[in-house]
């Protein structure tokens, strides 16, 4: 698949297929993946826990916020959840660095048949404290992993300019995406 289309296809997806879960060894090649990629000075301070079995999804799940734009919906039902989790840690102020291993780890995720969904809207400290992080390790993202039950669709920004996405009555997702005019800015004439 060419990269355009992959990133294309790489959107956040937020209910999943639970019978064809993912396995640990495949989270654990994507984080294969994403451990050579570029970081400041070459620091590669990032570590990745992994969360590949059941019981880890059912703890990590209630410590995370689902699609804060969909008001109504509270998140994926059981049978619809993510079956598998990377949490991006750092002894660092990273964000740059993980968010470059964080979209090389969905693009991995989507070229294998995965959908991705970055949560930033969790609950670090109880994390911390759920799966024994230590104390001076922050814990930056967590990206949920899992076949995707979803049909998620980009559409023009609407003419309101609002950048909410949303989901019609036949269950598609849509996410309004600016065009390419107005985010190449020229600041070279008057
Ligand atoms: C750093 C970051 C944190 C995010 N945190 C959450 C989150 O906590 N919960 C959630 O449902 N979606 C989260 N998202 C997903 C965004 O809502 C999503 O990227 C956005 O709606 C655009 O959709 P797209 O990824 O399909 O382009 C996050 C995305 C990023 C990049």
């Amino acid at each position: 698949m060419k990269l355009a289309e992959l990133v294309r296809k790489a959107r956040t997806c937020r209910r999943f297929g639970e019978s064809a879960p993912i396995s640990a060894r495949e989270l654990r090649e994507m984080v294969d993946i994403a451990r050579i990629v570029p970081s400041t000075g070459n620091s590669q301070r990032l570590r990745y826990l992994i969360v590949g079995n059941p019981e880890g999804c059912a703890r990590l799940f209630p410590k995370l916020a689902w699609a804060a734009a969909l008001k109504d919906w509270p998140g994926p039902a059981e049978g619809e959840r993510p079956t598998g989790y990377i949490i991006i840690l750092s002894e660092a102020n990273d964000a740059t660095n993980v968010g470059i291993a964080a979209q090389t780890i969905q693009l991995a995720a989507s070229e294998a048949g995965y959908g991705t969904c970055m949560m930033g809207a969790i609950k670090r400290e109880e994390i911390k404290a759920e799966f024994n992080i230590p104390e001076g390790m922050n814990v930056h993202l967590v990206l949920a992993i899992g076949k995707p039950a979803e049909t998620v669709v980009i559409e023009p920004m609407p003419a309101d300019g609002g950048t909410a996405y949303w989901r019609s009555e036949d269950g598609v997702h849509h996410v309004p995406k600016r065009s390419l005019e107005e985010v190449v800015v020229d600041y070279s004439s008057d």
